[in-house]
């Protein structure tokens, strides 16, 4: 979809301003058209799209079934040019039904304090951010030989604990799904059985007591990647979880210490992940581990209680 040059000229110079690690603002994909102007006649625009999930998508682990997710232009209009777009998407959601397992979204530049009075006062909530970590892994100070490689015969132990971050989540995040062991099942498998497996248990006494799933993601010219980071190979931490009796044992730092090693070793340019900002664990150590939020997905479910 075209918008004004100057408008996505404007949106970069504003992600720029924001936060030097962001790449440039993507042009808007397909969707529908809010437009707004702002006290001054400064255009503003927003595109509209709608993502409708089955029972059975992987990604109705973090989302909502019905997703109303806003791409804001407002270049330089701060507060007031993204207040306009969400009163703009209140107007339009006040002509659909919008069910319970629904939501509105927006994905913004975490360091964009302006933004943010716009989103809390609509309602939205920092539900989820994309975190990243640059520096190079410090030395361990911690155990890293309790870490292992995991294989195929590792799968039921590592689904147990796979869901088990789910059952976390699930209460100071999106709620958790009926079927979350069968949304994760088929990725886990195909991580234990490559030839590389980028999967790691932390044990002790031979129990299995914690796990990192891992992936690469190459951000390249083109890419989904390229749109929320910097080019390069980065290290995607996918799932990091201690078994729930065990947590703030060091099981979670000692994986993290040699997970980071390995995948420096690997040649990643840095590492990133997902976590809530609402969990009060993960929230913690990840900022402990070294990394910070990039990106801040601002949410409200249902949709119909946007302000
Ligand atoms: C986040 C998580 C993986 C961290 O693993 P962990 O084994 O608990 O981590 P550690 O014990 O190495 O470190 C946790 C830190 O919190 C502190 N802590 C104190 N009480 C704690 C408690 N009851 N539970 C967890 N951590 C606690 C620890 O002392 C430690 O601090 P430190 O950095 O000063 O050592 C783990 O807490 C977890 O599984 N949480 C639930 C699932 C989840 O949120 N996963 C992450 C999704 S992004």
């Amino acid at each position: 979809m075209d918008i004004a040059e100057p408008l996505l000229a404007a949106c970069r110079a504003r992600f720029a301003a924001v936060d030097a690690l962001l790449p440039p603002a993507a042009p808007p994909a397909d969707g529908v058209r809010l437009d707004a102007a702002t006290a001054d006649g400064t255009q503003v625009t927003g595109v509209l799209q709608r993502h409708r999930l089955g029972p059975g998508d992987v990604s109705t682990l973090w989302s909502a079934a019905d997703t109303w997710q806003l791409f804001p232009y407002f270049g330089d209009t701060g507060t007031e040019g993204l207040d306009l777009l969400l009163r703009a998407l209140r107007g339009l959601l006040d002509g659909e039904k919008t069910g319970d397992d629904s939501a509105c979204a927006v994905v913004w530049p975490s360091r964009d304090a302006e933004a943010i009075r716009a989103f809390l006062d609509h309602g939205l909530v920092p539900l989820g951010a994309l975190g990243v970590r640059t520096a190079p892994p410090p030395p361990p100070d911690c155990d890293v030989e309790v870490v292992r490689r995991a294989g195929p015969d590792d799968f039921a132990v590592a689904l147990e604990l796979a869901t088990a971050t789910f059952d976390y989540t699930g209460l100071v995040a999106a709620p958790r799904r009926a079927n979350t062991a069968d949304l994760l099942a088929p990725a886990l498998r195909e991580a234990l059985d490559a030839e590389e497996p980028a999967v790691w248990l932390a044990e002790d006494g031979g129990v299995v007591q914690a796990m990192a799933h891992c992936a690469w993601i190459d951000a390249t010219a083109g890419s989904a990647a390229a749109e929320l980071l910097p080019p390069g190979r980065w290290g995607y931490v996918n799932n990091v979880v201690t078994a729930p009796g065990e947590r703030g044992g060091g099981f979670g730092r000692a994986l993290m210490a040699r997970v980071h090693q390995e995948l420096r070793t690997g040649g990643a340019t840095g590492t990133y992940l997902y976590y809530n900002p609402t969990n009060p664990l993960a929230s913690v150590f990840w900022h402990r581990q070294g990394y910070r939020p990039l990106w801040t997905t601002w949410e409200v479910r249902p949709a119909g209680a946007l302000r």
